[in-house]
């Protein structure tokens, strides 16, 4: 449905060839289980010695306080290695913009306080199982390149995390080391829980939930870049709720752009897009229950209703109009519903629009895009980022199943 923007055909040549001459073992691809953090609500996946690391989507190393015993590796100044990690300097990194002297640094960087840090690069190892989509398979340690980050830099992430597992589309993130190292293909599925644990998958297809469905009809996309981001963009062209188009001001969606977000725990809206999606949401629900009540915000939310007066629930969630992100001229929707939109508060009594209004200062890789799409409307959507063709597929996770039924027994 896209055009590519640059193909490497002799690269994936070369590497579906190594595919094949592999025996077929090495080639499955790698499964993770991912965590939700409750207190934080960020995303955590066991990669190093089992040790916790939040998943940044947008971030393009991957770090870890390290313990003293590991030796740094030797990457000079000129070494591809040091590139690639100095590929997306943190944005308001001032130690990144040192020259390298003798030793190559990198510079890991906290998505949640935006602090960075000056580190060394080892080699490391990381645990995992691989998997046919349905269940563990067998344990493979995975070869990596790590950032060894001061504990200081660990501040406000959850408790038992040891550093950060960026996704990024980058040489150094998590996807693109295992597919180097397992030789498996470049592409990953997400399948962010909203309790317990979900699933990602590094190499390829295909996910199965319990009990036995296979997740499939994916919407596809085109993935974005942006010159010095190493986020991911998608192009969202207009927002509409109950398929009426939110009126925004002129260019407000391209100036920034739309990017997917893993450390924001629900959808950041700049201020200009924020205010008419608010009230658009209001007007279009209340326009079809004239009888829904409104009740104090419940922070960080503003638009919270009497849960008694709101249409449902129902097993898709609350009734209310549905928010979609027109990708591609309006040839593709990706579709909120009450599942995704609405956040339940006060046990149960009421239940609030769950998107919120970007704080100003918060600029993240490639300066602060118009919108940010958060974890909690991820969630319990298959999400297939394929970095080889530039793309993003997205699937809704049927009702009857969750993120949280992979099936973590190995078996037989
Ligand atoms: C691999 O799967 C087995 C079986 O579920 C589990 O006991 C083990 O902890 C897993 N290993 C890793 C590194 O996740
Ligand atoms: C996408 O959403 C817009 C606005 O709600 C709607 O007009 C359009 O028909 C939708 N497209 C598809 C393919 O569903
Ligand atoms: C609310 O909607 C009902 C049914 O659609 C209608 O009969 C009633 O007049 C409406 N009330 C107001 C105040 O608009
Ligand atoms: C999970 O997988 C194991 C191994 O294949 C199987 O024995 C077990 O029945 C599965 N669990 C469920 C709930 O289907």
């Amino acid at each position: 449905m896209e055009m590519p923007r640059r193909r490497k055909p002799l690269l994936l040549l070369a590497v579906s060839v190594l595919a094949l001459a592999w025996p077929a073992s090495c080639a499955d691809p790698v499964l993770f289980p991912v965590a939700k953090h409750a207190a934080t609500s960020l995303y955590t996946i066991p990669v190093r010695d089992g040790a916790n690391h939040v998943i940044d989507l947008a971030g393009p190393l991957l770090w870890s306080t390290c313990a003293s015993d590991h030796l740094p590796a030797k990457f000079s100044c000129g070494d591809p290695v040091c590139k690639l990690a100095n590929a997306y300097p943190p944005p308001g990194c001032r130690e990144a913009g040192q020259p390298c002297k003798q030793q190559c640094k990198a510079y890991p960087y906290n998505p949640i306080t935006g602090q960075c840090a000056a580190a060394s690069l080892i080699h490391t190892r990381l645990v995992a199982n691989t998997t046919d989509g349905k269940n563990p398979l067998r344990q493979v340690s995975v070869r990596a390149v790590a950032a060894c980050a001061p504990r200081k830099l660990l501040a406000r992430l959850p408790r038992d995390a040891a550093g950060v597992a960026g996704l990024a589309a980058s040489g150094l993130a998590l996807p693109a080391q295992v597919a180097a190292s397992q030789r498996v293909a470049s592409k990953f599925m997400l399948c962010l829980p909203r309790r317990d644990e979900g699933v990602a998958i590094f190499g390829g297809g295909p996910l199965f939930l319990l009990p036995e469905s296979a997740i499939g009809d994916f919407t596809y996309t085109t993935l974005l870049s942006k010159r010095g981001s190493s986020s991911y963009y998608l192009p969202v062209k207009a927002v509409a709720v109950g398929k009426a188009r939110v009126p925004l001001p002129r260019d407000a969606l391209a100036t920034g752009g739309v990017v997917l977000g893993t450390t924001a725990p629900y959808t950041a809206l700049r201020a200009d897009v924020y205010r008419p999606l608010v009230d658009a949401f209001d007007k279009a629900l209340t326009r079809e229950w004239n009888n829904t009540r409104r009740v104090a915000a419940v922070a960080p939310f503003e638009l919270c209703y009497d849960s008694k007066t709101l249409p449902g629930p129902t097993r898709i969630g609350w009734l209310v109009p549905d928010i979609d992100l027109v990708l591609e001229g309006g040839k593709t929707n990706w579709t909120f519903s009450g599942l995704s939109s609405m956040v339940d508060v006060n046990n149960f009594a009421a239940s609030c629009l769950g998107f919120v209004e970007m704080k100003p200062e918060k600029g993240g890789y490639g300066g602060a895009p118009a919108v940010v799409i958060g974890g909690f409307q991820m969630e319990n959507h298959v999400l297939q980022f394929d970095l080889e063709r530039r793309r993003l597929g997205f699937a809704r996770v049927p009702f009857y199943t969750s993120c949280s039924n992979f099936n973590f027994t190995r078996a037989g």
